[in-house]
């Protein structure tokens, strides 16, 4: 593992303004010296952003949205939020790409739309990929992740913002996990990938069914910079738990 490990706690639409005095633990933890590569970055639901900002206001953790529009400023789009609305919040990470919105009908012309304007707006982007079960099957994954990346990350020429989680959507959920093999494969692949197109070290972190039982097992995959974890980490002790375990 590198030196800053990334562990990511997205809520999805989970959480509500009772469930903040919980976040006073993994705020002691970021606080300790023994966890400070520890890099902690919560997405809640859009209506908990501004609470968790104020909640973490002496601590080092960060937050960002779950998604945003592509575009960047302002506009008539009932009920979105921009990659500048986002900002004026304090946010400094955004999700994009995530599978749970691919579904919702989301293509990557589309994603690289929102990831160009986030990135315009200084917002550090967490941009998701994976395979269905069903081009897993196929043997298609390598194709599904080479023209996801291609196509997400199209036009852009800093990559200092950029983070990429791999996340198989079979294993969001399931709780399944792809085998090491599996799983250092497509690691490797998305490195080779990258490295077509830059030479800067994007973090490339893993997503799906990451639990404090199976972390044990994760964290010893290599080329991996830290973790996207859902459920899990919308209670806290869970979550702390995935933390200490790997960095102990
Ligand atoms: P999960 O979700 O950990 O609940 O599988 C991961 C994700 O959706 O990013």
């Amino acid at each position: 593992m590198t030196n800053n490990i990334y562990f990511i706690a997205n809520w999805k639409m989970y959480g509500s303004t009772s469930l903040l005095k919980s976040l006073d633990k993994v705020i002691n933890l970021s606080k300790s010296k023994k966890y400070k590569m520890a890099k902690i970055i919560y997405f809640p639901p859009f209506t908990l952003i501004h609470n968790f900002i104020k909640k973490f206001d002496s601590a080092k953790i960060s937050v960002g949205g779950q998604n945003c529009h592509h575009k960047k400023d302002y506009g008539s789009y009932t009920g979105s939020i921009s990659p500048k609305m986002l900002k004026d919040l304090g946010c400094k990470y955004v999700i994009l790409g995530h599978s749970e919105i691919r579904t919702a009908g989301e293509t990557d012309n589309e994603i690289n739309k929102k990831i160009l304007s986030a990135l315009n707006k200084n917002l550090k982007v967490v941009f998701c990929i994976g395979e269905t079960l069903k081009e897993k099957r196929k043997k298609n994954t390598l194709k599904v992740l080479k023209i996801q990346i291609n196509r997400g990350l199209k036009g852009i020429k800093n990559f200092r913002n950029i983070l990429i989680a791999y996340e198989p959507v079979w294993s969001i959920g399931t709780g399944v996990i792809p085998n090491d093999e599996e799983l250092e494969a497509n690691v490797d692949t998305i490195k080779k990938i990258i490295l077509k197109k830059t030479k800067i070290k994007i973090p490339i972190l893993y997503g799906g069914s990451v639990n404090s039982k199976n972390i044990s097992k994760l964290k010893n995959i290599s080329g991996i910079s830290g973790f996207l974890v859902g459920s899990a980490s919308q209670n806290s002790k869970n979550f702390i738990d995935i933390i200490k375990k790997t960095i102990n």
